[in-house]
């Protein structure tokens, strides 16, 4: 007998099967799974916002899929980009698209309560933005700031019991100043890292030659740095990639930032998808040497503080 969450699960699996590399489709599924938990107890259509909504296809495909259980005029999405959002205007009509800074905090003030909000690659563009010019680098203290303040903003336009779909980069634990060496696989691997090197702006990538066979070393912070940009060298998107920190919260800082806003974590998955195209590209020393998890995907339910 084929079970609701079976059929869920083959309806997405069918849906996002062009989207599975680029890891937004494990924050819808996650978004899903949520709207059908909230569906019962709310009973009434649910309320979604998107923060950073870009062209709109995570919140859009979730009103899609889910049009009985949401209020689809009443659900929001928020983007600094006005072609993006002309896309998500003529891709998902009926949605309240809204061009404005999700930083703001009076911009989220008058958006009233929802029901579910999601953040899907968006707040590590808050972070980047923090960039100071006397540094050279992110203010990182700053930025860490800046994000947990849009977070605390954030939580406020959530009902009690709803609930926050987070899916962004993730800063591995450990030390950063460790050293890993590389040894490039291909000449244009090289050329590429060196592009990387002089381009990427969010911090200032320093490395030595290990030796005279082509072996590099840099720290474990600017490895993750390269190795998660590196599947954008030598393409158009390059152009922005370059000016983006993927990385800024370490698991313990997301579940710090979040439970000091009152939330309850339900879920916390960290995930790769990008290994193999790595290994095609360097290999790391030692060979056992890990390739960094890049993304997390968290679900948090906010809680009413304790009477
Ligand atoms: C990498 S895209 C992700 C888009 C979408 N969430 C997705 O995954 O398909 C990040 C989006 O966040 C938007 N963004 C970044 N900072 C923003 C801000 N302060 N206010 C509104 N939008 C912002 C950018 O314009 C961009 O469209």
């Amino acid at each position: 007998m084929i079970e609701p969450g079976d059929i869920w699960d083959l309806y997405w699996e069918t849906r996002l099967a062009p989207w599975d590399t680029l890891g937004k489709s494990a924050a819808i599924r996650a978004a899903s799974k949520e709207i059908r938990r909230l569906a019962q107890p709310a009973g009434r259509p649910l309320r979604l916002l998107e923060l950073g909504c870009g062209e709109g296809q995570i919140l859009g495909t979730l009103l899609d899929a889910h049009a009985d259980l949401c209020d689809r005029g009443a659900s929001v999405g928020i983007d600094l980009n006005r072609k993006s959002l002309a896309r998500c205007q003529k891709d998902y009509p009926g949605v309240h698209w809204e061009q404005g800074d999700f930083t703001a905090p009076d911009l989220l003030a008058r958006l009233g309560k929802f029901d579910l909000i999601l953040f899907v690659n968006a707040l590590h563009e808050v972070f980047s933005a923090v960039f100071s010019p006397e540094l050279g680098e992110v203010d990182v203290p700053l930025a860490k700031q800046q994000v947990r303040e849009v977070l605390s903003h954030t939580v406020d336009c959530l009902h009690a019991d709803r609930c926050l779909v987070l899916f962004d980069g993730l800063e591995p634990t450990g030390n950063q100043g460790r050293k890993v060496r590389i040894r490039f696989l291909s000449d244009q691997a090289r050329a590429e890292f060196e592009t990387f090197t002089r381009e990427y702006r969010p911090f200032q990538i320093k490395y030595g030659e290990a030796d005279t066979s082509g072996l590099v070393e840099l720290s474990q912070h600017n490895f993750t740095r390269y190795i998660t940009k590196s599947i954008f060298l030598g393409k158009r998107l390059w152009e922005t990639e370059r000016l983006e920190s993927y990385q800024y919260f370490t698991e313990a800082e997301f579940r710090e930032a979040l439970i000091g806003q009152g939330l309850e974590l339900t879920a916390l998955e960290t995930l790769t998808l990008n290994g193999e195209k790595w290994r095609s590209r360097v290999e790391i020393d030692p060979p056992d040497a890990e390739f960094p998890q890049e993304h997390v995907l968290i679900v948090a339910y906010k809680r009413p503080p304790p009477p």
